[in-house]
């Protein structure tokens, strides 16, 4: 209970230094921090890409139609919303949804990788392919590579990577739907 209290503590002091950055490169009247959420000494730590519309609104993370639609899954299989972790990349929206820019990545990379550190996950699920890239480069394919785990060390340690479909891909390609419902029996 403490480990879990301690973790949670510095996840706290995390959210409000991205807050405290009123949105560094993507600063724009009526931005909202969307720092992530979930249990702090969880296994399973799903990394999406940026908050939208409905996550800008609400300051949380895949709460819009795809991700209802990601939860609902993910609910489905058993990993139930309290016990992983759900955050983005970038913790800000890009405008109009736009794809984050090398420069916005960079930004928000301290904050994604100390809120790793802090949680230290068994999984990393990556959803989308921003998110595969950081942590399999930028040479692999998400059509290839779905549903596969990958060992990798992250900054000393072991952990596995676990790329699946973006949600939002689903919504516009039923197969997609299906590769994704498939990739959640084998994370469980
Ligand atoms: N898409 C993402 O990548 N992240 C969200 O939080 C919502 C939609």
């Amino acid at each position: 209970v403490n480990k879990i209290m301690d973790k949670q503590k510095l996840l706290d002091e995390i959210a409000k230094k991205i807050e405290e950055t009123e949105g560094g490169p993507l600063k724009a009247p009526g931005i909202n921090s969307v720092p992530g959420e979930g249990n702090p000494d969880t296994d399973v730590f799903f990394c999406g890409e940026a908050p939208g519309f409905n996550e800008n609104e609400q300051k949380r993370p895949f709460v819009g139609v795809s991700g209802k639609l990601l939860r609902r899954v993910m609910v489905e299989n058993g990993f139930l919303e309290k016990d992983v972790f759900i955050t983005n990349i970038v913790k800000f929206r890009p405008p109009e949804n736009r794809d984050p820019t090398p420069q916005e990545i960079e930004f928000f990379k301290p904050f994604l990788d100390k809120q790793i550190e802090i949680i230290d996950p068994k999984v990393i699920v990556t959803l989308g392919r921003f998110s595969m890239y950081k942590f399999l480069g930028e040479g692999v394919g998400i059509t290839r590579i779905h549903g596969q785990p990958h060992s990798i060390n992250w900054h000393g340690k072991t952990v596995t990577i676990f790329p699946m479909f973006h949600p939002a891909a689903a919504l516009r390609d039923p197969s997609t739907m299906k590769f994704i419902k498939e990739d959640f029996i084998k994370l469980k």
